[in-house]
């Protein structure tokens, strides 16, 4: 059995202010609650593992350079997200890897260095919308998971998350049909490389406009084993639903 995972990616959003948001979801969780992880700005780590602790909230970063420490001005390492409390840091996100020329290796890197420090990898791919027109989706999401994942990946230090460049933040969302092929897709070419167990094993999240309102049937998807939400995980309000979906899948 797969764990079920709702993450929230709060992306550059969110003050101290924003810690009341933790509080309200952690008091709305359903019974039997999905894992959920919240990934705030790096400046509200440390107080968000402070706000969440004694919930089953799990806190996590959005990005993390490969080296432990170092001349690197701005940046932070995947030992300081580690010593925030964190556990999970999300990796190679199209923001990042658009805005931040981010590569396949560098987020495989990436990806060593936050297993050395303790922390869960969620490493996100995707394609943009020229390639979904051109039916180049597969390919490119193949190239991503071979290049983007180091070798000794398994089910307790990886997550997956599927987000179609197109769907985020754009309330477009691929069909069901669509999200299962890249989903089926994904699971094979997993347990190619990394043999059945380890790859039935690694949870698959799909991300881009999840929302209340379709949470459920997207949740329904055989592959699909939770969620990456940006817009929606903001307010308890629209995310504490979406966890309510999940914990039902
Ligand atoms: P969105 O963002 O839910 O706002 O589309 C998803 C993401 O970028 O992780």
């Amino acid at each position: 059995m797969r764990p079920k995972i709702a993450a929230g990616n709060w992306k550059m959003n969110g003050t101290a202010a924003a810690l009341t948001e933790l509080h309200s979801l952690a008091t709305g969780l359903p019974e039997n609650p999905p894992q959920v992880v919240i990934c705030p700005p790096s400046t509200l780590l440390f107080r968000a593992t402070d706000a969440t602790h004694g919930s089953p909230i799990q806190i996590g970063a959005q990005d993390c350079h490969t080296e432990g420490a170092g001349a690197y001005t701005g940046d932070i390492s995947a030992t300081m997200v580690a010593d925030s409390g964190a556990t999970h840091v999300i990796l190679g996100h199209s923001e990042r890897r658009d805005a931040h020329r981010e590569t396949d290796a560098d987020v495989q890197a990436k990806t060593c260095a936050a297993w050395a420090a303790g922390l869960t990898a969620i490493v996100c791919i995707g394609e943009s919308e020229a390639e979904r027109d051109a039916d180049q989706t597969l390919d490119v999401i193949g190239a991503q998971l071979d290049g983007s994942l180091p070798d000794a990946v398994d089910a307790e230090n990886t997550v997956i998350a599927y987000e179609p460049i197109w769907a985020i933040g754009t309330g477009k969302v691929p069909s069901i049909a669509q999200i299962e092929e890249v989903h089926d897709f994904m699971r094979a070419r997993l347990t190619d490389r990394f043999g059945a167990e380890i790859g039935n094993a690694l949870p698959l999240l799909y991300g881009g406009s999840v929302k209340a309102a379709n949470a459920v049937e997207i949740f329904a998807v055989e592959n699909v084993d939770g969620a990456l939400v940006g817009g929606a995980s903001l307010k308890a309000e629209d995310f504490a639903p979406i966890v309510a979906a999940l914990a039902q899948s």
